[in-house]
C-alpha cells in the first residue's frame, strides 16, 4: 500500500511540473528531447538518452526524473544506463514508445541485452509507455544465441517497475539479477505464443520480489525464478499463452543452486502449457523449498500441477530436494488428463507436500481427470482427482 501511495505521489508531483511549464527551469526534470532525442522511431536516439541519463544521474535533487514524452517512438541501440546514480532514487517516466532496431541493426552490439541498468539503486519506472523488441527476426534463431533481455536489471535495490506495456521481446522481456526489494505492479507483458524463450519475467539471484496486478502472454514461462532466489511472491498475475509460472530449472551443469519462500498466490492460467512447475535437472544439486500456490484458477491448461525432479530426462538419481510444497485453492480445467504429475526422484523424493482444496476437472466434455505421483511425500485433503502421497 505504502509503495503505490508513494509511486502515486511521485506521479502526481511530476505531472504538476509539466503542466506548470516547471520543465525547463527545474533541474530535477532531464526531458530526452532536450537532449536532441528525435522520436521518430528512425533516428537513432540512444546518446541522447544516455546524455540525458547522464545529467539525471549526477543530479542531487529529491526525485530527478529522465522523462520520455509520449507521442513520439524513439528508435534505442542496445545501451547500458549505469549507476549508481547520486540521488537515492530517481525516476524513468516512460510515456513515448521505445523500439529496438530489427536483427540487422545489432551488428557491432552484444548480443547480450537491449535496455541495461546497471547497478541503479532507488529506480522508479513507469508510465504509459511501450517497450517494444521488435524480435520477430529473432524468433527464428531462437537456438543461435543463449541470453538476450530487453530489459534488463542487474545489482538493484528498491526498484519498481509499473504501468507499461513490454511487448514482442527478441527473447527474455524483463530479467532481474542480484536485486532486492523489487515491485513490478500493473505491467503488460505480451508476444505471440509462438515465439521462442519469450518468458515475461525472469528472477535469478535476488530476493524480496513482488510482481502483481498484471497480465503476462508470451511464447514461454510468464514467470522464471532461478537460483539464488527467495521471498518472491506473485500475486494476483494473469498469465497465458505461456508455459506457466516456473520454478527452475535448477541444477543445471551439476550446479548448487537453491530457490526458497516463493508464494503465488490469486493467480489465473488460460491456455498455458504448464500452470505451476517445480522443476530440477537430474544431476544438479541444492534444493527448492517453503513454496505456496493459493487460489489458482486453471482454464484448458496442458499441465495444471508439475513437480518435475526429471527435467530433461535420464534415468539416474538426482540429488536436488524438493520440500514444504503447499497447494491450496487450485480449481479449473485441464487439457490433459493427467492433471497432477509430481515425478520425483528416486533417490530424495519430495517432502512435506500438501495438497488442500483442490478441483481440476478434464477442458474435454465426458473425460476424467487423473493424478501421477512418484516418490512425493504429504499429505493431501479434499483433492480431485485424488493424489497418493507417501506419508
Ligand atoms: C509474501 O507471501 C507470504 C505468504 O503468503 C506473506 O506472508 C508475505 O507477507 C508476502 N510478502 C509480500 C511482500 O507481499
Ligand atoms: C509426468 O508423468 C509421467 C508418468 O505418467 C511421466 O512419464 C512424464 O514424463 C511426467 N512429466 C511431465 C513433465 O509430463
Ligand atoms: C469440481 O468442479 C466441477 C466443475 O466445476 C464440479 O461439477 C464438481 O462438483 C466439483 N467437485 C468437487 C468435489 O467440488
Amino acid at each position: 500500500m505504502q509503495d503505490i501511495f508513494s509511486i502515486f505521489l511521485i506521479l502526481c508531483l511530476v505531472t504538476l511540473r509539466s503542466s506548470s511549464g516547471f520543465d525547463k527551469i527545474s533541474s530535477n526534470s532531464f526531458n530526452v528531447l532536450d537532449y536532441g532525442a528525435v522520436g521518430n522511431g528512425q533516428t537513432d536516439d540512444s546518446q541522447a538518452f544516455l546524455r540525458a541519463w547522464t545529467d539525471m544521474c549526477k543530479a542531487t535533487t529529491d526525485i530527478p526524473t529522465l522523462i520520455i514524452p509520449s507521442r513520439k517512438t524513439f528508435l534505442l541501440h542496445p545501451l547500458t544506463f549505469q549507476g549508481p546514480c547520486k540521488a537515492t532514487s530517481v525516476y524513468v517516466q516512460v510515456k513515448g514508445h521505445i523500439v529496438a532496431p530489427r536483427m540487422a541493426g545489432w551488428t557491432g552490439y552484444d548480443k547480450y541485452a537491449w535496455i541495461y541498468f546497471s547497478n541503479v539503486n532507488g529506480l522508479i519506472m513507469g508510465g504509459s509507455g511501450k517497450i517494444d523488441g521488435q524480435g520477430s527476426d529473432w524468433w527464428r534463431l531462437s537456438c543461435k544465441f543463449d541470453e538476450l533481455d530487453a530489459l534488463y536489471f542487474s545489482k538493484c535495490n528498491g526498484l519498481r517497475l509499473f504501468g507499461l506495456r513490454h511487448v514482442n521481446s527478441q527473447r527474455n522481456h524483463i530479467s532481474i539479477s542480484n536485486c532486492n526489494d523489487v515491485i513490478f505492479s500493473h505491467l503488460n507483458i505480451m508476444a505471440p505464443q509462438d515465439s521462442p524463450n519469450t518468458d515475461g519475467i525472469d528472477i535469478a539471484s535476488s530476493s524480496h520480489i513482488l510482481i502483481k496486478n498484471s497480465y503476462i502472454g508470451t511464447g514461454d514461462d510468464c514467470v522464471a525464478i532461478n537460483s539464488g532466489s527467495s521471498y518472491i511472491n506473485i500475486t494476483s498475475v494473469t498469465c497465458g499463452p505461456g508455459h506457466g509460472i516456473s520454478v527452475g530449472s535448477l541444477g543445471g551443469n551439476g550446479d548448487h543452486h537453491t530457490v526458497e519462500e516463493v508464494h503465488v498466490e490469486k493467480c489465473s492460467f488460460t491456455g498455458t502449457m504448464n500452470g505451476v512447475r517445480i522443476k530440477t535437472w537430474q544431476g544438479g544439486s541444492g534444493y527448492a523449498k517453503k513454496i505456496s500456490f493459493k487460489q489458482i484458477n486453471f482454464v484448458a491448461v496442458n499441465n495444471p500441477i508439475i513437480i518435475d525432479q526429471f527435467y530433461c530426462g535420464g534415468a539416474h538419481n538426482c540429488p536436488n530436494s524438493v520440500s514444504d510444497v503447499t497447494y491450496s485453492g487450485l480449481q479449473g480445467t485441464s487439457i490433459k488428463q493427467q492433471a497432477i504429475n509430481l515425478s520425483c526422484s528416486q533417490s530424495n523424493g519430495c517432502t512435506n507436500i500438501v495438497m488442500d482444496q483442490i478441483n481440476i476437472t478434464s477442458s474435454v466434455s465426458g473425460k476424467e481427470t487423473y493424478s501421477y505421483s512418484f516418490n512425493a511425500h504429504g499429505r493431501s485433503t479434499a483433492v480431485t482427482p485424488p493424489v497418493n502421497l507417501q506419508s
